[in-house]
């Protein structure tokens, strides 16, 4: 009987609005990726997906709040890297399992990482930057949306490589973040390529290096940190789709294969690539290949993460 009418509803999902929770600020690349998602379920669900924005303590307050959410479909999370692979590195007592007590959906996107300055700030390449910030640790200002966020760990293994502690300033997103850095009043971050974009086209702060292997389309000028002799700063995290665990097969599926669907589109895919992503193959989609990634990124990450915040 119980099994019969979580079937029927099953097969009715979604019969209202569906809650998609943002654990950061408002404008940055968590809040970005998350509407896409929500306009791509919106258009193959027939209703409306709505974002909401949830931030603190690097995410982890809108990830519990999406954890204990009743696992009906109603109320699910666009994460990531940080929240849903790396948190428990950070927080001991975090309050959710991000293995345990998430249903993964699907892989949304990843994007590499950018080391992004003040306009001013005295270096133009990665080498003047380690020379200048090795010399002036103690009044440099890191800005960053929370401890376990990916912009914290990008910027973490970044100043360990280096051997500097600057000062690390939270913030709720790095939308703020930059918002800061346009002020003077942050001096670098470490963010996913989208959050900066456009300043950095704009000459508005300046790209030092991309945290990866290859250089990034959208900034083809920007040397990589592997070219740079710097490889151990590499960090390109995944964006991906939770529900709370219990929610029923059916609806998982549902919203595996609209996500599927939409990550098909050309104007999705040029969407994303115009932000700098890399995007998610046919083979990398859906529920299990996110499982088997937040998987194998722990397995692969914590370790580093713990050396490089000294524990
Ligand atoms: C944001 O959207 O603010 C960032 O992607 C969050 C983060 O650094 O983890």
């Amino acid at each position: 009987m119980l099994a019969g009418l979580t079937g029927a509803r099953a097969q009715d999902y979604p019969a209202r609005t569906v809650t998609i929770i943002v654990p950061f600020a408002a404008g940055g690349p968590a809040d970005i990726t998350g509407r896409i998602v929500a306009d791509i379920f919106s258009r193959h669900l027939g209703q409306k997906f709505v974002v909401e924005n949830v931030g603190g303590a690097g995410g982890t307050i809108g990830a519990l709040r999406a954890a204990r959410a009743a696992a009906d479909g109603y109320t699910i999370l666009s994460g990531h890297l940080g929240t849903n692979a790396l948190a428990s590195a950070f927080y001991p007592n975090l309050g959710y399992d991000p293995r345990k007590d998430f249903a993964p959906i699907g892989l949304t996107a990843e994007y590499p990482e950018l080391l992004v300055v003040r306009k001013d700030f005295p270096a133009s390449n990665l080498k003047e930057f380690v020379a200048y910030a090795r010399s002036n640790a103690s009044k440099l200002n890191v800005g960053h949306a929370g401890l376990g966020s990916v912009s914290y760990i990008g910027c973490l293994l970044l100043n360990s490589a280096i051997g500097i502690k600057p000062a690390m300033v939270p913030f709720t997103g790095t939308a703020p973040v930059l918002n800061a850095m346009l002020a003077g009043e942050i001096d670098y971050e470490c963010d996913p390529v989208l959050g900066t974009l456009s300043q950095v086209r704009a000459g508005n702060v300046k790209a030092l290096a991309v945290a990866a292997k290859k250089r990034s389309p959208m900034l083809p000028d920007v040397p990589t940190s592997h070219e740079q002799g710097l490889p151990e700063f590499d960090c390109a995290p995944f964006y991906g789709v939770f529900a709370p665990s219990g929610t029923p097969q059916p609806i998982i599926d549902k919203l595996a294969e609209a996500l599927n669907k939409g990550l098909s589109e050309e104007s999705v895919q040029k969407r994303l690539a115009d932000l700098g992503a890399d995007i998610v193959e046919p083979n990398r989609r859906g529920p299990k290949a996110l499982a088997d990634l937040v998987k194998s990124e722990s397995d692969r990450l914590m370790p580093i993460l713990k050396a490089a915040a000294g524990k």
